[in-house]
């Protein structure tokens, strides 16, 4: 196969095996092979935004990075990124603030983008764009004479044309997108919004799994669902199960039921509304109180964003309230840490926990509901709980199935979760691990790669 270059705004630093919290580094990082080149930020801000990447190699694997100048990372990634985009393809249009000149600087960092990468390309080169942050990349590619064939993955969800439409520049956000040669979204639903989008707003037909011929150009809509490498996963949790940090953690739980949840810290993941649903189990299922412990893991993100400074500060009251209410001299129900934690110390303890509580209010797929149930014991599995609205739930329907906006709702999950049978347990975990190792990081980038690679040459170029 061709060397694939791999583009995306968030490059994991190479070398380095400490925590990283986010999906793409994560499902990325089991797919990539040595002799590739994964291109992106640095994640570091410098006078300039410079257009000379550095590159590291480790494993095989380059990795070529360029700083951003902190107007870009202001304009470009904490507003139009993430504070029009995000909440818009996360269905909150309340929370969007648009600016024509974040958006400007959001093709200005495109345009370094594609000028920093040019370069670095062989003609051969498979490219593969991922995420909201480089849509207009394709354009900007090919107007530097770039002949390759160019894909592009939405890691996030993507929404019906009644919300899309409200985005002042949604019409040029289509037209962007259909330079590429296959757009991938994670689900069948994101998929088929996209081809209803296109054919709403620009008038062009788009039959389910058939390129749309756009201007002498096809594009062709990918449902695509990513995965995790659930066998290396399951390895890894095994191991730390008797590993310092899983032995601390049972020793501190002294028999009580374990639940963990596993987060960046953002408002999509319904994290308040998970409090809520804990108390309430608390206060309405006696038996519980002291016989439960809930870890959740809620890694600071996007803190220049203030919507995520005022989430931080509604949660740490949550907690605090919760803790208040319900615990004791020697019980504290609800154990919250706002840092990253190791990959492997994660998987001890997803290996040990009664349930996983997975209950945002959007996502694309979320990646903690499969290494969940990827780190289960199969003799005594634990019990996932899931979210109606994350793209994971569209193929994991053993889980119980919750809709994250009624509090109760979780409640109930995590009653039934608690006192659930063994064998349904079993039951359920067989069946979701099934599905987990069949939609694996290597069926993600195979199905992928092996659509763009397809094309005939002539649609790229
Ligand atoms: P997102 O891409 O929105 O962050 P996903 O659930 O798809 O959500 O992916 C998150 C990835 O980052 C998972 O692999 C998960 O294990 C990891 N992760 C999430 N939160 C943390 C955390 N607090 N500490 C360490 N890793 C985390
Ligand atoms: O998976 C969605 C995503 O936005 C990725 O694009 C990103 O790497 C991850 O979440 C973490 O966010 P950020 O890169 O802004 O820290």
């Amino acid at each position: 196969m061709a060397r694939v270059v791999i583009v995306s705004n968030r490059v994991p630093k190479p070398g380095v095996e400490g925590p990283a919290a986010g999906g793409l580094a994560v499902a990325l990082a089991d797919a990539i092979k040595p002799g590739d080149l994964w291109f992106g930020w640095s994640g570091s801000i410098a006078k300039e935004t410079l257009l000379t990447p550095r590159v590291v190699t480790a494993k095989g694997v380059d990795y070529a990075t360029i700083d951003l100048s902190k107007d870009d990372y202001e304009h470009f990634y904490v507003n139009y990124a993430n504070s029009t985009l995000w909440p818009l393809l996360h269905f909150r249009p309340g929370m969007v603030t648009f600016e024509r000149a974040d958006y400007e600087a959001y093709v200005d960092v495109n345009r370094s983008f594609g000028h920093a990468l040019k370069p670095l390309l062989k003609d051969d080169d498979l490219i593969w764009v991922h995420d909201y942050h480089l849509i207009p990349l394709a354009r900007i590619l090919r107007k530097l004479g770039v002949k390759n064939r160019i894909g592009f993955f939405l890691h996030v969800p993507f929404v019906p044309a009644s919300l899309l439409e409200t985005l002042p520049n949604a019409v040029e956000t289509l037209k962007e997108l259909c330079n590429y040669d296959v757009v991938g979204f994670q689900t069948e639903r994101h998929t088929g919004d996209f081809r209803d989008c296109l054919r709403r707003m620009m008038g062009y037909e788009a039959e389910p799994g058939k390129p749309v011929k756009v201007k002498g150009h096809s594009v062709l809509p990918l449902a695509c669902p990513i995965g995790i490498d659930a066998d290396a996963f399951a390895k890894i949790a095994m191991r730390a199960a008797k590993a310092k940090d899983t032995l601390r953690l049972i020793e501190s739980l002294a028999g009580r039921a374990f639940i963990i949840g596993v987060d960046r810290l953002d408002y999509t993941k319904g994290l308040p509304n998970r409090v809520e649903g804990f108390s309430r189990l608390l206060e309405r299922y006696e038996e519980h109180r002291g016989k439960v412990s809930y870890l959740q893991v809620a890694a600071r993100s996007r803190e220049d964003v203030v919507s995520y400074q005022e989430l931080k500060r509604e949660l740490d009251r949550a907690a605090g309230e919760v803790n208040g209410k319900f615990g004791d001299y020697d019980w504290v129900p609800l154990r919250y840490i706002t840092r990253p934690m190791a990959r492997n110390t994660i998987a001890g303890f997803y290996n040990v926990a009664r349930v996983g509580l997975v209950t945002p209010l959007r996502d694309g797929m979320n990646l903690v509901a499969k290494e969940f149930v990827a780190a289960q014991p199969p003799d005594d599995p634990g019990v996932l709980i899931l979210s109606e609205f994350a793209g994971a739930a569209e193929e994991m329907t053993e889980a119980i199935i919750i809709n994250p906006h009624d509090a109760d709702s979780i409640t109930e999950a995590l009653h039934k979760a608690l006192t659930m049978p063994l064998d349904e347990r079993k039951e359920r975990h067989q069946a979701l691990l099934a599905k987990v190792r069949a939609s694996s990081a290597k069926a993600f980038c195979d199905r992928f790669l092996g659509a763009l690679e397809e094309l005939p040459k002539a649609a790229a170029a």
